[in-house]
């Protein structure tokens, strides 16, 4: 089904392999798809804290993971990284990557200033995945630059005007469980080393659409703005548009923050084998970078 996007095939074809190789040669390949395609795969990277951070420490500073910053649980392997776990509902906070749905498009630390350069998942385990594609907690990545670019072809002024409303109006908002410098540039913000007049750099959290109703006063023209907004929202949530693909365990997706949103498509939490509840022991360490 999704396997066809063009992104899909460039990430998994272009890999790199970490079979064998010392960090530092991983790194060096990843480098190079990195200036390339801005997003690397690296398969068979070792499950190990430490050198996944070493890997990342290439790119940037990795920085300290939710729950170092916020009441959630703190059961992750490393400060720095954030474990991507289903859990069972229980009593008190619930952070949104618990939960059994999917996760649209969007950008690591999307409120955050400044804007982090990278985001990276590591699949450690894969989880329960006899269930039809779709449900198998598939990772999804979306090039802005290629959505843009498809956009104002398909939809031309319509497409101008909410690009141009997006680009143009700073916000400023808040994280759910977090407390972070908060950023005051529009969800489309400019990059120092564009490609062109789409290559621009975005922000987007997933409840946008919910957060901004509480700041409306900061919004000039809020409902013209209401309107873009849902337009990218419904426009990234398109399945023509993004590519998505599972990953395996040592699967290592390293993306651009600025240009790339990440995403998964639903998992299921529990199931049950013969009368009994099993949870999906599904499990993946994502890091942001900066
Ligand atoms: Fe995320």
């Amino acid at each position: 089904m999704y396997t066809e996007n063009p992104l899909a095939k460039v990430i998994q074809d272009e890999h790199v392999s970490g079979a064998d190789k010392s960090v530092e040669e991983i790194a060096a390949e990843a480098r190079e798809a990195m200036a390339e395609n801005r997003i690397c795969l690296v398969r068979d990277f070792p499950l190990d804290p430490d050198r996944y951070l070493d890997f990342l420490g290439r790119f940037g500073e990795p920085l300290s993971n939710y729950s170092s910053l916020s009441a959630l649980a703190k059961t992750d392997p490393h400060p720095q990284i954030n474990r991507v776990k289903y859990k069972k509902k229980a009593e008190g906070a619930q952070s949104v990557h618990y939960v059994a749905g999917g996760l649209r498009p969007h950008s690591a630390r999307s409120w955050r200033s400044p804007r982090p350069s990278h985001f990276a998942m590591l699949m450690v385990e894969p989880g329960w995945r006899e269930v039809p594609a779709g449900e198998r907690g598939e990772s999804v990545v979306l090039s802005w630059y290629d959505l843009f670019n498809r956009l104002a072809e398909r939809d031309g002024e319509v497409f101008e005007e909410h690009f141009t409303r997006l680009s143009g109006t700073p916000i400023t908002f808040e994280a759910n469980n977090v407390r972070e410098e908060l950023s005051n540039l529009p969800v489309l913000y400019p990059l120092a080393d564009s490609r062109g007049r789409y290559d621009v750099g975005v922000r987007l959290k997933q409840d946008l659409r919910e957060k901004i109703v509480g700041i409306k006063d900061q919004i000039p023209e809020f409902e013209a703005y209401q309107k873009s907004l849902d337009y990218l929202l419904a426009a990234s949530a398109e399945e023509q548009f993004f590519a998505c693909f599972p990953l395996q365990s040592g699967d290592l997706l390293l993306l651009d923050n600025h240009r790339f949103a990440h995403g998964r498509l639903k998992i299921v939490g529990e199931y049950l084998v013969d009368g009994e509840t099993r949870t999906n022991n599904r499990e993946l360490w994502s890091v942001t970078v900066h």
